[in-house]
């Protein structure tokens, strides 16, 4: 039997993150195991950048993380739901981001998931980048993400006052386990990505896979054309594990460069008075 695993941003329980992350599940068309992660109960540190998970296949600080790392691991497919908080995604989903590189060792397991994205936001048109961030973080876990939406309702339970929302669920469903068909509309030709950054002029910059190209306006048509560059985030496994490769790689350039590199950061050391946190651990 699949094992689904539904991630929920919001830290209300019965909120509108988890109904669309149950209704989802009870439109699959099959049996299947749901189980739940509600992200915001555990206790993810920030990421310490020392690289270490690069190369001893877990991260090093002792917390929940792992058990985060486990599910995802052990499931076939994901549907993961985040509230908007200020016009992002909960901080719940960028904590767990950011301890991305622990999950490099294991990208030939989660390369390809499939996966769905829902954004729940309380006032339509006020969802920010809630989407984008929540499709990015599905990429930096190697998931191939099959559909997205955003719903709206604020109060818990609302989105189902709106019965579309219902249909999109089964949407949803329908796409967790179907190729992404072409869509229409403008968006990123590698990617899928439908959001963008004007650079200089016509330029433009995919926010999701941060390929470079332009912005062409032939009438009233509107395409874009993008091409690929070094380090793009990830169009396939091969761009993954050359990305890891690089990462890895990183201390032998650091040790090439330690002289000039301690030169220049010796130059700022002592600068400025230090405003600590009351709980930080007093310094030997
Ligand atoms: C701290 C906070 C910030 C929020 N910021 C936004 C926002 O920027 N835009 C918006 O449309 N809704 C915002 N909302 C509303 C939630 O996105 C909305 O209530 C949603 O249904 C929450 O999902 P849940 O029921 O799963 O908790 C915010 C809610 C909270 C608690």
């Amino acid at each position: 039997m699949k094992n689904i695993l539904g991630i929920i941003g919001s830290p209300r329980r019965l909120g509108n993150c988890e109904l669309m992350v149950k209704a989802v599940s009870r439109r699959i068309d099959f049996p299947h195991r749901l189980r739940l992660l509600r992200l915001t109960e555990f206790n993810l540190r920030p990421c310490r950048a020392c690289y270490r998970c690069l190369f001893e296949d877990r991260c090093p600080i002792d917390d929940d993380h792992q058990t985060v790392v486990e599910a995802l691991l052990a499931s076939n497919a994901l549907i993961v739901a985040m509230p908007t908080y200020f016009l992002g995604p909960n901080a719940c989903l960028k904590r767990f981001v950011d301890r991305g590189l622990s999950l490099y060792p294991h990208i030939e397991a989660l390369w390809g998931q499939p996966a769905v994205a829902v954004g729940v936001a309380g006032i339509p048109g006020r969802e920010g980048y809630t989407l984008l961030g929540i499709e990015s973080a599905l990429r930096l876990m190697f998931a191939d993400v099959r559909a997205q939406k955003v719903v709206y309702g604020a109060l818990p339970g609302e989105v189902f006052l709106d019965a579309t929302n219902l249909a999109a669920a089964g949407e949803l469903a329908a796409a967790l386990f179907q190729p992404v068909p072409p869509a229409a509309g403008p968006r990123c030709p590698l990617c899928g990505g439908t959001t963008f950054r004007f650079l200089d002029r016509d330029q433009i910059r995919c926010m999701l896979c941060s390929n470079a190209g332009r912005l062409v306006t032939e009438g009233r048509d509107v395409s874009v054309t993008i091409t690929s560059g070094p380090h793009e985030l990830f169009l396939t496994r091969e761009d993954a594990l050359a990305h890891r490769q690089w990462l890895m790689d990183m201390k032998a350039r650091f040790q090439a460069q330690k002289k000039s590199l301690q030169a220049i950061v010796r130059n700022y050391r002592g600068e400025g008075d230090w405003i600590r946190p009351p709980t930080a651990p007093k310094a030997p």
